[in-house]
């Protein structure tokens, strides 16, 4: 394909200084073994599909209407789950697109924003959207980060726990001590990764005001095609969401995604057991793989970061790739000789694994 020159005539200059994030690749062929956007291999629970049917049932006379502007019935459904109100939720199209929320209404215009120096890539790309300054918090060598290691003059701090790309999480008690000790700093957690075996912080709302919590139902709900997230926070926080959000784009929640949501958060049978099987393989995973001379960072995620004492994250990479397995490998140097490893079927897992042993022992 030739590459073609743009023409830059009507842009706003501003996007000269963007650098977007650039996700995991999608294949179109159903043949490769995808484990690199830490999607849930099981899928959805069955209810899902049964509600989403439901609402086409009526010969789309449903999808003539527009959907509920502020997702009522959605929020009533996460607030009795999490044990919230429902001014303390938030919903929207992904959670990065509540992140994106977040940063235009709580970051943005509010002095310097820490983030770990590793950690989920779309961060700096949204901090460079909305000009905000970044801090980076020094990981540890063993890849954990401490939060008293700020640096003094930030406003905000946002992170994943488990982080991003390393999955390891901080405890709900470290959070919370810096919460008391920094009432005037803003704490993001982004908690994507939390249902495989961390600590969720949705009870400290109650409690502090500067902490917003971000979920997704694309990881532990199998529903990253529906584009479904949300965040629970102190009411204040949450109606500066919603300022935005009316000032931008009034439904941002479909029909189809709020009763796949509902339907989701209701079959509690369906989630423990998908939950508890990505855990049980993540184990096995990770057992197996330090068999073979790997080492893999402890992870409370739904992947692992892993990196071989003898072979090259870039040879892991492109010899998986070869045999129609794709993991992710980032540039960024610190982790350059890793790969991480999104948790698949157990039948996925030992593909996996007896690819790695043909050119690896
Ligand atoms: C840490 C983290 N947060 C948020 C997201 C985005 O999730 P969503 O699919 O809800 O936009 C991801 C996606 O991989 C992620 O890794």
């Amino acid at each position: 394909m030739t590459k073609q020159r743009l023409s830059k005539k009507f842009w706003n200059p501003y996007l000269n200084k963007l650098s977007p994030y650039t996700p995991g690749e999608q294949p179109t062929m159903s043949n490769y073994i995808k484990l690199n956007t830490n999607e849930n291999p099981l899928g959805p629970s069955t209810h899902v599909k049964n509600a989403i049917l439901k609402v086409l049932k009526t010969n789309g006379t449903e999808l003539r209407l527009y959907p509920e502007p502020e997702s009522q019935s959605l929020k009533k459904v996460i607030s009795q789950h999490y044990k919230v109100n429902n001014n303390q939720i938030f919903v929207g199209n992904g959670s990065d697109e509540v992140l994106a929320f977040c940063f235009q209404a709580l970051l943005a215009n509010r002095g310097n924003l820490a983030i770990p120096e590793i950690t989920y890539s779309f961060y700096p790309s949204l901090a460079k959207l909305f000009a905000i300054n970044i801090n980076l918090i020094k990981l540890s060598n063993d890849f954990s980060f401490n939060l008293n290691n700020l640096n003094s003059n930030v406003s905000s701090v946002l992170f994943a726990n488990p982080n991003a790309t390393t999955g390891i999480s901080l405890n709900k008690i470290q959070i919370q001590q810096f919460l008391t000790k920094n009432p005037q700093i803003l704490v993001i957690v982004d908690e994507a990764y939390v249902d495989f075996g961390a600590q969720s912080c949705i009870s400290l709302i109650k409690k502090y005001k500067n902490i917003l919590i971000t979920r997704t139902f694309s990881k532990s709900r199998g529903l990253a095609g529906m584009r479904l997230g949300f965040a629970v926070g102190n009411h204040d926080l949450i109606h500066a969401l919603n300022l935005v959000k009316n000032s931008f784009n009034t439904y941002p929640v479909d029909k189809l995604a709020s009763a796949a949501g509902i339907a989701s958060l209701k079959d509690k049978k369906w989630f423990d057991s998908n939950k508890q099987k990505i855990i049980r393989n993540r184990e096995f995973l990770t057992r197996k793989l330090k068999t073979i001379g790997f080492e893999v960072l402890p992870s409370q995620a739904n992947f692992i970061l892993a990196s071989h004492l003898k072979v090259s994250g870039t040879k892991i990479f492109s010899e998986l790739k070869k045999n129609k397995i794709i993991v992710r490998h980032f540039n960024n140097p610190k982790i350059k000789n890793w790969v991480r490893i999104s948790i698949g079927t157990k039948v996925q897992c030992e593909k996996l694994l007896k690819v790695l042993k043909s050119f690896i022992i």
